[in-house]
C-alpha cells in the first residue's frame, strides 16, 4: 500500500521541475482571486476554531494548479500533506490503512478523485462525514463490523470532471472550488516568476506573447517558456527577444490564439469532414485519432470557452468563429 503513495514515487524530471515553481502560499498564488480570498477566510476561521479545514474539492481542467492550490492549503493550515490518486487506491483497505495512518488535523489530497473504485469510495462517506471508518471483521456468518474513530482530517480531492463525482461524494464536501482559465495578466505573471526560478531574463512584451498562447493554463505557459529559453539560449541571447519568442512558439505549432495543432486538427475536421457538424464526440475522436476522454478534459472546455465550438444534443458544431479563424467561407445550412 504505502508503495503507492505518490510522495514515495520516483520523480521524473518534468515532475520535479514542476515542484519546484509550485508556488508555496495563497499569497504567491498567481490570479483565481476569488478562489483565493474565500479560501483564505475559511483557512483563518478554521484556525481560529482550532479545527480542520472542511472538506475542499478542486475541480477545472488539467493544469490550473490544482495540486499546488491543494498543497498551499496544508501549508496555510500549518499540517502535513498526504498525497495520493483515485486510480491508486485499488481496494477499500488500501484507503482504510491511509485514512487510520493521518494525524489529526491533516490534508489528505486525492487527485484524480473521480476514479475512485466505488467500493473505496464508500469507506469515504464517513470518514468525511463523521471521522470513522466502518470496518468488517472476518467472513460469512462470522463477519461482524467495527467502527474505528479517526482523526479529524481535511480531505482536498481534486478532479478535471466534477460531473463524473457520484452525489454523494461530491454533497459530503463543504467547499467547492471551480478554477477557472488564467487571464493572460496572470500568465504573464507566472512566466515570468517562472523565469526568475530558470534564472533567465525575458522582456515584458515576450512573456506577454507566451502569456497569449498558453490556453489560459499555467502548465502550458512554464512549458512554453522551457522551449522559448531552449531556442533563445542557443542563439546566445543574454535576454529572450520578442523575436525568438514568436520564432519559437511558430516551431511549436502553437498560433496567435493559443490554439496548438490539435486544436487545430479537432476544429477542421468539424468544419471539413463534418460540414461544420454537429458531430458526436466519438466520431470526432476517432477521426482525429485521439480519446475522447482526451478531448472532452483537456481541449474542449478551452474551445467552449473561446467560442470556437458549440455543444449541443447532437453534437459538436463549429462556430463562425472558427471559421473565421481558418478564414473560411460560412457555408450557409439549408
Ligand atoms: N496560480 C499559479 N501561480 C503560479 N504558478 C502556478 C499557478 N497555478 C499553477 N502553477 C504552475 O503550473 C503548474 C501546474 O500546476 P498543477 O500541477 O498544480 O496543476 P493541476 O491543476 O494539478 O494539473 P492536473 O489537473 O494536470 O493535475 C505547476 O508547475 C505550478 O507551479
Ligand atoms: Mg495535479
Amino acid at each position: 500500500m504505502e508503495e503507492r503513495m505518490i510522495t514515495g514515487e520516483q520523480l521524473d524530471q518534468e515532475e520535479e521541475i514542476e515542484l519546484s515553481l509550485r508556488p508555496q502560499s495563497l499569497n504567491q498564488y498567481i490570479g483565481q482571486t476569488t478562489v483565493k480570498e474565500n479560501l483564505a477566510i475559511f483557512i483563518k476561521a478554521a484556525k481560529l476554531r482550532n479545527e480542520p479545514l472542511d472538506h475542499v474539492l478542486l475541480y477545472g481542467p488539467p493544469g490550473l494548479g490544482k495540486t499546488t492550490m491543494a498543497s498551499i492549503i496544508s501549508n496555510e493550515m500549518e499540517v502535513a500533506f498526504r498525497m495520493t490518486s483515485g486510480p491508486a487506491i485499488e481496494r477499500a483497505g488500501d484507503l482504510a490503512a491511509i485514512l487510520s495512518g493521518l494525524e489529526a488535523g491533516d490534508v489528505l489530497f486525492i487527485d484524480e478523485i473521480h476514479r475512485l473504485p466505488r467500493a473505496v469510495e464508500e469507506i469515504l462517506y464517513p470518514a468525511m462525514e463523521d471521522f470513522c471508518l466502518d470496518i468488517v471483521i472476518g467472513t460469512g456468518s462470522t463477519a461482524r463490523s467495527v467502527r474505528l474513530d479517526l482523526p479529524p482530517f481535511t480531505l482536498v480531492g481534486a478532479t478535471t470532471r466534477a460531473g463524473l463525482l457520484s452525489a454523494p461524494l461530491r454533497d459530503r464536501f463543504g467547499v467547492l472550488t471551480r478554477l477557472e482559465y488564467y487571464e493572460v495578466e496572470d500568465l504573464r505573471e507566472i512566466v515570468e516568476r517562472t523565469s526568475i526560478v530558470f534564472d533567465v531574463k525575458i522582456a515584458k512584451e515576450p512573456a506577454l506573447e507566451i502569456a497569449r498562447r498558453s490556453r489560459g493554463t499555467p502548465r502550458i505557459a512554464n512549458r512554453l517558456l522551457k522551449r522559448v529559453r531552449d531556442i533563445s539560449q542557443v542563439k546566445g541571447e543574454e535576454t529572450i527577444s520578442l523575436e525568438t519568442t514568436q520564432h519559437a512558439l511558430e516551431m511549436l505549432q502553437v498560433d496567435k490564439t493559443g490554439l496548438d495543432h490539435i486544436d487545430h486538427k479537432l476544429l477542421l475536421a468539424i468544419i471539413d469532414a463534418f460540414q461544420g457538424g454537429p458531430v458526436g464526440l466519438d466520431t470526432l475522436a476517432a477521426t482525429v485519432g485521439e480519446e475522447s476522454q482526451t478531448i472532452e478534459d483537456v481541449y474542449e472546455p478551452f474551445l467552449l470557452q473561446k467560442g470556437f465550438i458549440q455543444r449541443t444534443p447532437r453534437g459538436r458544431l463549429a462556430t463562425p468563429k472558427a471559421y473565421e479563424h481558418f478564414n473560411r467561407p460560412l457555408l450557409s445550412s439549408d
